[in-house]
């Protein structure tokens, strides 16, 4: 969602504060603003669309060494220049930005108008810079703080105050911000995607927390008083650096490293010759897995469609009850939280609002919840305590690839862990581990060669409607499948179980509407093949994925694309290969901005 970038040091601010917000653009904003302190006072340039027009709007600088700059999504008030952060104070010395929403804002707004305050904007976070000014008396950190406790709502915020250009107050509650020790320079990020050009070293804030930063480093201390005394963490050497590498875009960039992202999941994770595996984050012992009655994942959007992917393999290899939920509807519903279920957050970001809420909504019932997350140190990483990072690498584009992949195989390892305390022999887990450790070499062997997309393409580019159908492992692919086509290329389509598409979808079907039907060899196939022939007896062309060698589906199918033979439980690491590419090429045919589709962001912090 909205990006925040804050440096202080002793280089020229402007530059570095441009290329931060320029590596949090992949998190989708329609807005970006920098302001810098000097001894004058404070500068601002702001801009409505990309950061390449900030860029050239931002010209004829004052010699600054600390700043502070946004993206913006807009929640509160339109897409204008008046409503881009950062915003003033009525006397413009303290500029704030913030992302999060302030729920009392109106309240707050009105008292401030009966104090006098003028407002410039439409957005909840003018409130902040007014409020902070009202509270300050030469000390800004203790600003901060009196007028955060006014507040309700989530905030991550930096405030830079023009009489104190040696400092920078930041403070956190529910909206994410890290910040990086470099050697005598400071820079705070709602992403440490924005921090890894300067350092490693960084310092997580915590919610209720607030930082006075400087060029020497950072306090962190409690909202309502007292100090923390927070350990340096340290981010990983191989977090990568968000560079296209040649592609054109990260998407394909990031669908291309799927080998090399799985590969990476799945690194000492799989005990062949025990037919076993270990995720040493989860710290489950077998006695432990034995307990476990039941497993729940929650998640959003893809993530969620990964759960579902996990909860069918456990149901299926280890034969307890298993079930994915959307974070949102369990995080509200007050969900009955069992004590011997095994809950999973799974998120690519690590920073979802609604899994952040389901996840405490099961802590505070008592409940056991693990995360399984890509972005090291991210909120719900820490906030759960353990879990398995998924180690897809930093997933730039908004739309989500190499994240499901490697969500899905996590889930797959810990079935196999679990599988192995119940009714899985040696054999049986040995040919479990084998199907997983040779997962990345299929999805390799595709990629080579991913049969004809374009001809797919033609039939779905200028469709009115599209229908992506299947059954069992196939029906989250085709869920993730036509969830791809609608962010990417905003092509109408939605996704079925194959077997529920005559009670209802059936009638939007006429001659020449494109059904993407996912029938990988396995239990489901015949009764798809059923499903095939009803929809083309309504006119429908059918683009079916299909396992190598199939003729059958292979006749059937107006445009057959055929996948490697793997097993069932592991083919949706490969039947969901073809609908990201077919996304991908869709979304180019068409002209979209491939990376930042419309209305999207790459990490939703916001309920
Ligand atoms: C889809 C997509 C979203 C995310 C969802 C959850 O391409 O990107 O549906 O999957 O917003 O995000 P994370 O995984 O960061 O919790």
């Amino acid at each position: 969602m909205c990006g925040i970038i804050a440096y202080i040091g002793p280089e020229e601010a402007l530059p570095r504060l441009l290329e931060g917000l320029k590596r949090l653009e992949y998190r989708g904003y329609d807005s970006a603003g920098v302001a810098l302190v000097d001894e004058s006072g404070i500068w601002t340039r702001r801009e409505v669309g990309r950061v390449a027009g900030l860029v050239r709007k931002a010209v004829d600088p004052p010699h600054a060494t600390v700043g502070i700059a946004h993206t913006r999504w807009a929640t509160h008030g339109g897409v204008t220049l008046a409503n881009t952060h950062p915003h003033m104070d009525g006397p413009e010395r303290i500029a704030v930005v913030h992302n999060g929403i302030i729920e009392n804002m109106d309240a707050l707004k009105a008292q401030l108008e009966a104090e006098g305050v003028e407002f410039r904007s439409e957005t909840d976070t003018e409130v902040l810079p007014h409020l902070i000014r009202r509270h300050y008396k030469g000390d800004p950190l203790q600003a901060v703080r009196s007028a955060l406790a006014h507040v309700h709502g989530s905030y991550g915020i930096a405030v830079a105050f023009a009489e104190h250009p040696d400092l920078l107050i930041a403070a956190r509650f529910g909206s994410p911000l890290v910040i990086g020790l470099g050697d005598g320079e400071t820079v705070l990020a709602s992403d440490p995607q924005a921090i890894v050009a300067h350092t490693r070293r960084v310092l997580y804030l915590d919610d209720r927390e607030v930082a006075l930063i400087t060029a020497e480093g950072a306090s962190v201390q409690r909202l309502d008083g007292g100090e923390v005394d927070r350990d340096v963490s340290l981010i990983e050497a191989d977090y990568g650096v968000a560079d296209l590498a040649g592609h054109p875009h990260f998407m394909s960039k990031e669908i291309w490293e799927q080998p090399e992202s799985l590969r990476r999941c799945l690194r000492g994770r799989i005990q062949r010759e025990h037919g076993n595996a270990k995720l040493g984050g989860l710290n489950m012992s077998p006695r432990d897995l034995v307990n476990v009655r039941e497993v729940v994942t929650v998640g959003c959007g893809t993530a969620f469609h990964a759960g579902m992917v996990g909860s069918m393999a456990i149901e299926h290899l280890a034969r307890i009850p298993a079930r994915a939920e959307v974070a949102s509807e369990f995080r509200n519903r007050h969900p009955i939280i069992g004590p011997d279920t095994l809950y999973f957050a799974v998120s690519q970001s690590g920073e979802t609002a609604d899994t952040l809420g389901a996840i405490e909504e099961i802590q505070v019932k008592g409940g056991q919840v693990m995360g399984v997350v890509n972005v090291v140190g991210s909120t719900i990483a820490r906030t759960c305590g353990a879990g398995t990072y998924v180690y897809a690498g930093p997933e730039i584009a908004v739309a989500s690839t190499k994240a499901f992949t490697s969500q899905v195989t996590a889930m797959l390892v810990f079935t196999l862990m679990l599988a192995r305390t119940r009714n899985l022999s040696l054999a049986q887990g040995e040919g479990m581990a084998e199907a997983l450790l040779t997962a990345p070499d299929k999805v390799s062997e595709y990629l080579a060669d991913p049969g004809p997309i374009d001809a797919a393409v033609e039939l779905v580019k200028d469709a009115r409607y599209c229908l992506f159908m299947g059954r069992g492992f196939s029906y989250p692919v085709a869920l993730e499948g036509a969830l791809k086509l609608k962010e990417i290329t905003y092509v109408p389509c939605e996704a079925y179980p194959a077997g529920e598409m005559k009670h209802g979808p059936i009638a939007m079907l006429e001659k020449g509407t494109p059904v993407i039907v996912v029938a990988p060899r396995g239990s489901q196939r015949d009764k798809v093949i059923s499903n095939i022939k009803e929809v083309e007896a309504r006119g429908a062309k059918c683009i079916i994925i299909h396992t190598q060698g199939d003729e059958e589906l292979a006749r059937l199918a107006a445009v057959s694309i055929p996948v490697p033979d793997v097993r069932e439980f592991v083919s949706p690491l490969v039947t969901v290969l073809p609908l990201q590419l077919l996304a991908y090429k869709v979304g180019l045919a068409l002209g979209r901005d491939i990376d930042k589709p419309r209305n999207l962001a790459k990490s939703v912090t916001v309920e």
